[in-house]
């Protein structure tokens, strides 16, 4: 089965993502590929030529970003049903996030894509706070471990929809204030004066909302909220207006660990991931996959899991 994963990613997490799902995809037998809508060219003609199509995003404020959105508003009606499946990531395993593709799903439906699945791994922060490596080296290996197994059934043709929320299309409707509000709020960022000035950010807003003229950045009315900019500004000099506070800066090594850090979150992180884990842990070994120790939040890791506990 010949396919594209159109996908937007700020920061990175949602493209390590869709390239091993691709990964996955194309050792089953499938033609794979995956592509940034920010650079995508003859997308009518690519998605005639695929069997089916993906789209992958970060979840923004319970929502798929708006460059996403506007993307599958402009894709063509098929004439004929043509399947479509999501990957998408998210800061924290909450059941309200799976209410971000309502919107998306009922776009896409209106043109007679049909929905086949959607796959949602938690992969780190980049807004709110910064977590440890270690944490997203935790994230990313789990991922790659569920990817393969979610590829499988996307490809053995089982419908994955995620568990409905109550009132979810109301909540994500009220929730999509944030796209007004992040143009509204990408006008208040501002460069601070250790600003290298190497233009990282202009070249790389993914909608050129960032200009730089006689020595002077201007920000304009397009900003998505990314976060790329402040992201992997080499200096950390971007401010992010009101939500300076709950900025992250500095690319995630997704490396093990080499030291042991300081997790300032620790209760909200035990509370907030370790039933994600556990139950990325169980599936994982009864698909007869591994999952070594150092995945598991420390709480876990000192009782014993049932296989371990067999052994
Ligand atoms: C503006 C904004 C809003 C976000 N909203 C949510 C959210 O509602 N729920 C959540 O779990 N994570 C949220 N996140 C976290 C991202 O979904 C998460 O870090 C994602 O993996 C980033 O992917 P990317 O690197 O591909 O951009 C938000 C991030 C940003 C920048």
């Amino acid at each position: 089965m010949k396919t594209v994963i159109y996908y937007f990613s700020g920061t990175g997490n949602t493209r390590k993502v869709v390239k091993e799902a691709a990964r996955a995809l194309n050792g089953l037998g499938w033609e794979a590929d995956c592509r940034a809508i920010e650079e995508a060219e003859q997308v009518p003609e690519t998605v005639a030529a695929c069997g089916c199509i993906g789209i992958g995003y970060p979840v923004h404020a319970f929502n798929a970003p708006v460059s996403v959105l506007r993307f599958c508003e402009e894709l063509p009606a098929q004439s004929e049903p043509k399947p479509f499946y999501i990957f998408k990531t998210s800061g924290e395993p909450l059941a309200l996030n799976n209410i971000s593709s309502a919107k998306l799903r009922a776009v896409l439906e209106k043109k007679n894509y049909v929905f086949r699945g959607e796959y949602h791994y938690v992969m780190p922060y980049n807004i709110i706070f910064r977590h440890t490596d270690e944490m997203a080296y935790r994230m990313w290996e789990t991922a790659k471990r569920l990817i393969p197994l979610d590829c499988e059934e996307l490809a053995a043709g089982k419908n994955a929809p995620e568990k409905k929320f109550p009132f979810g299309s109301a909540l994500a409707w009220i929730m999509r204030m944030e796209h007004w509000g992040g143009r509204w709020n990408g006008k208040k960022y501002s460069v601070a004066e250790n600003c290298i000035h190497c233009l990282r950010c202009v070249k790389e807003c993914p909608t050129h909302n960032i200009t730089y003229n006689d020595g002077k950045f201007a920000f304009g009315g397009a900003c998505l909220m990314c976060m790329r900019c402040a992201f992997r500004c080499p200096e950390n000099a971007i401010r992010i207006g009101l939500f300076n506070k709950w900025k992250v800066n500095g690319e995630y090594s997704f490396l093990p660990p080499s030291a042991e850090e300081e997790q300032r979150h620790k209760r909200y992180c035990k509370n907030a991931y370790e039933k994600y884990f556990a139950a990325a842990r169980a599936r994982v070994l009864a698909n007869g996959g591994d999952f070594p120790d150092a995945l598991l939040m420390p709480a876990e890791r000192e009782a014993p899991s049932p296989a371990r506990a067999a052994d």
